[in-house]
C-alpha cells in the first residue's frame, strides 16, 4: 500500500508562495510513490476551540472527542492515517495565521489535561510520522526565522501531533509581486523536502 501524506495548508490563497511551496513538496513525494492528501484549511470549515476542555478530559492514547460538529474530524482522522505531513503557513504579523492558529488551537484533544491538573501532558509522544514545515513572509528568510514565530509554531503544531521535524523551509521575500512564483532554489528545496517524507 502507498506511502499517505497529508498537507495542512493554512494559506489564505491558491497559489501564493505557500501553495507553490507546498506543492512542490507534494509533487515530489507524490511522483516517489505517495498518496497526497492536499488540505486547504481556507477551504474547510474548523470552528474555534472553545476552551471547554471537554476533550481533555479522559485519560488514554486516543485523542478526546471534540463538542464542535466541523470538518475536524476528518482532517485528523487523515493526519492520523498518514506517515508524512506537510504542515505550511505564511507569517502574519510576526507569527503563523490566524487560519493555521485556530486549527492548532483545535489540536488540544491530543493532550490530557483533567480539571486540577496545572499543565497538559501528550497522550502519546511519538506517532513515529514525520513532518516537514514550509513557511513563508515579506522579510528575507533569515530575519524571518530569526524574528517570526512562525517555524516555532509549526514545530508545536508537529510536535502536538506526535510528529518529528524532518526538514524545514522559510521562503523570505514572498511579497515583492502580485501574483508571486516560487524562486527555483526554493522550488528544489520543496521538493526535496517532500522526498524526506517517503
Ligand atoms: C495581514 C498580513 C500580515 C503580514 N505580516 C507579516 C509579517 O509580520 N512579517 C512578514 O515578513 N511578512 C508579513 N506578511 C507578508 C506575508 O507573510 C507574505 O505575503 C506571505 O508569504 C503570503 O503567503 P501566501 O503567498 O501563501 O499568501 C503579512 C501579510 C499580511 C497580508
Amino acid at each position: 500500500m502507498a506511502l499517505k501524506i497529508t498537507v495542512i495548508n493554512g494559506s489564505y490563497r491558491r497559489g501564493g508562495i505557500t501553495d507553490q511551496a507546498a506543492e512542490a513538496a507534494a509533487a515530489a513525494a507524490r511522483a516517489g510513490g505517495a498518496e497526497v492528501e492536499m488540505i486547504r484549511l481556507a477551504e474547510r470549515r474548523v470552528e474555534f476551540c472553545l476552551n471547554c476542555r471537554a476533550c481533555t478530559q479522559e485519560p488514554g492514547p486516543a485523542r478526546g472527542r471534540c463538542v464542535q460538529r466541523d470538518d475536524m474530524d476528518a482532517i485528523l482522522d487523515s493526519i492520523e492515517a498518514s506517515s508524512g505531513l506537510i504542515l505550511a503557513a505564511p507569517v502574519n504579523f510576526f507569527n503563523v495565521n490566524a487560519l493555521t492558529r485556530r486549527f492548532m488551537e483545535r489540536l488540544v484533544p491530543y493532550a490530557w489535561w483533567p480539571w486540577g491538573a496545572m499543565a497538559p501532558a501528550p497522550r502519546v509522544k511519538d506517532r513515529k510520522i514525520k513532518a516537514v514545515l514550509i513557511t513563508s513572509s515579506a522579510m528575507p528568510s533569515v530575519a524571518g526565522r530569526l524574528l517570526t514565530g512562525s517555524m516555532r509554531a509549526l514545530k508545536m503544531m508537529a510536535a502536538t501531533l506526535g510528529a518529528k521535524t524532518a526538514g524545514t523551509l522559510f521562503v523570505g521575500l514572498a511579497s515583492m509581486e502580485e501574483k508571486p512564483e516560487l524562486p527555483a532554489r526554493d522550488r528544489r528545496l520543496a521538493e526535496r523536502l517532500g522526498r524526506k517524507l517517503l
